[in-house]
């Protein structure tokens, strides 16, 4: 198997201990007003590269490098930016004006870490094989 599963999850048991100790951070302190980048780190950081590491692994294995290579960089550019973003603005370290360009960096990234995904899953669905014609050709072969 291909290393890139185990590099979306790498990086995505990496966002999940930082969002984890994020949450217990909140709840120790009551202050919930960062719950937002607390939120999307453990959701585009910890559930999609996940979810994605899980694709490659199984189905996606004929993908081309570049375009997996591509989906990993955009969707950490993007959980970095927004998550950071969210939790500088949301904190008041940083007013949330000057942070605007940094989290919208942050949602196109995303959005086009999950285009190349969407990439991904339709070259899988179009080299996958229907199940009648596995069995046509296995019924020939016999
Ligand atoms: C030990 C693990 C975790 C702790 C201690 C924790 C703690 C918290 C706390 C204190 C809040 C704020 C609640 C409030 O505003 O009243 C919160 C919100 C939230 N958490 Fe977690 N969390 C944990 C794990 C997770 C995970 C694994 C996910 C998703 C995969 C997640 C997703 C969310 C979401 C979606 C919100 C709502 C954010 C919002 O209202 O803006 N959390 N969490």
């Amino acid at each position: 198997m291909s290393r890139w599963p185990y590099v979306f999850f790498a990086a995505a048991v990496t966002y999940i201990l930082v969002g984890v100790i994020w949450g217990i951070y909140m709840s120790i302190t009551h202050d919930f007003a960062t719950a937002p980048g607390h939120a999307h780190l453990n959701l585009l950081g910890w559930v999609s590269l996940s979810l994605m590491g899980g694709f490659y692994a199984l189905l996606g294995r004929d993908t081309p490098r570049w375009l997996i290579a591509g989906n990993f960089l955009l969707n950490n550019i993007g959980v970095v930016c927004m998550a950071g973003g969210l939790a500088l603005g949301l904190s008041q370290t940083v007013p949330i004006e000057q942070l605007a360009p940094l989290i919208a960096v942050g949602a196109f990234a995303t959005l086009l870490g999950f285009a190349a995904f969407a990439g991904a899953v339709i070259i899988g669905l179009r080299n996958a094989v229907p199940a009648d014609r596995r069995q046509r050709t296995r019924l020939a072969a016999a």
